[in-house]
């Protein structure tokens, strides 16, 4: 009997996971549309571009709209899958000003407030939502967070904001790899550094 892999819930690698959700949750080679495009890294080791590229930043070079991803402008239940991959927390605030060449505090790359976190990731879920088939795929990749010895499971959150419209089908983690762990500034530490980031699968699902 000819062997095959066993496809399992953690991987180092990014591509590893998304060819996992392509073969495991949906038929087409790749997503409907992206709400968070950015560069395009999650199409660069041959998973095909989707069909709408949407991102807030105009300057992006391969986005086909630049829009909020709360606002689409596509018809209610009429597409099958999207991925969004936001930005996390980072309570950086220089990039509103864009004065940093830090890549985490340039524009639209960070939220400064978990309620600027939460506003826009509910309102996001909300049009997926919308914008989704029955049983149409919706794919999160996020990252829990501690900030002034306090922890924030976006994951958590993330779960109690989609259940008015979505199941959960699957769930993997993505390991860091290169990530240095530095040094405790002061004191004891009082929480596991974080080395992963989700990846949630949602199915549409009307309750
Ligand atoms: C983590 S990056 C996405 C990276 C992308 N997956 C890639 O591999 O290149 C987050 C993206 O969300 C975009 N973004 C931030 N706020 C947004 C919003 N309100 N609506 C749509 N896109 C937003 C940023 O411009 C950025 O490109």
């Amino acid at each position: 009997m000819e062997k095959v892999e066993v496809i399992r819930s953690i991987y180092d690698d990014q591509f590893k996971i998304l060819n996992s959700i392509l073969n495991l949750h949906m038929v087409e080679t790749t997503f409907e549309v992206d709400l968070t495009f950015g560069n395009g890294g999650f199409y660069k080791k041959g998973i095909p571009e989707p069909q709408h590229r949407f991102d807030i930043d105009d300057t992006l070079p391969n986005i086909t709209k630049a829009c909020n991803s709360n606002n689409t402008g596509l018809s209610e239940a009429s597409v099958k899958s999207v991925i969004f991959d936001p930005p996390f927390l980072t309570y950086i605030k220089k990039q509103r000003t864009g004065n940093s060449n830090m890549v985490m505090s340039r524009r639209f790359s960070g939220y400064w407030t978990s309620d600027e976190l939460a506003e826009h990731y509910k309102t996001s879920i909300k049009e997926a939502a919308r914008i989704l088939k029955h049983k149409g795929i919706m794919v999160i990749k996020c990252q829990d967070i501690v900030h002034n010895h306090k922890l924030f499971c976006t994951h958590a959150h993330i779960l109690n904001w989609s259940s008015e419209y979505f199941r959960l089908k699957d769930l993997f983690i993505q390991r860091a790899t290169h990530r240095m762990p530095a040094p405790n500034r002061k004191g004891k530490q009082k929480h596991a550094r974080i080395f992963h980031c989700y990846w949630i699968v949602l199915q549409r699902w009307a309750k």
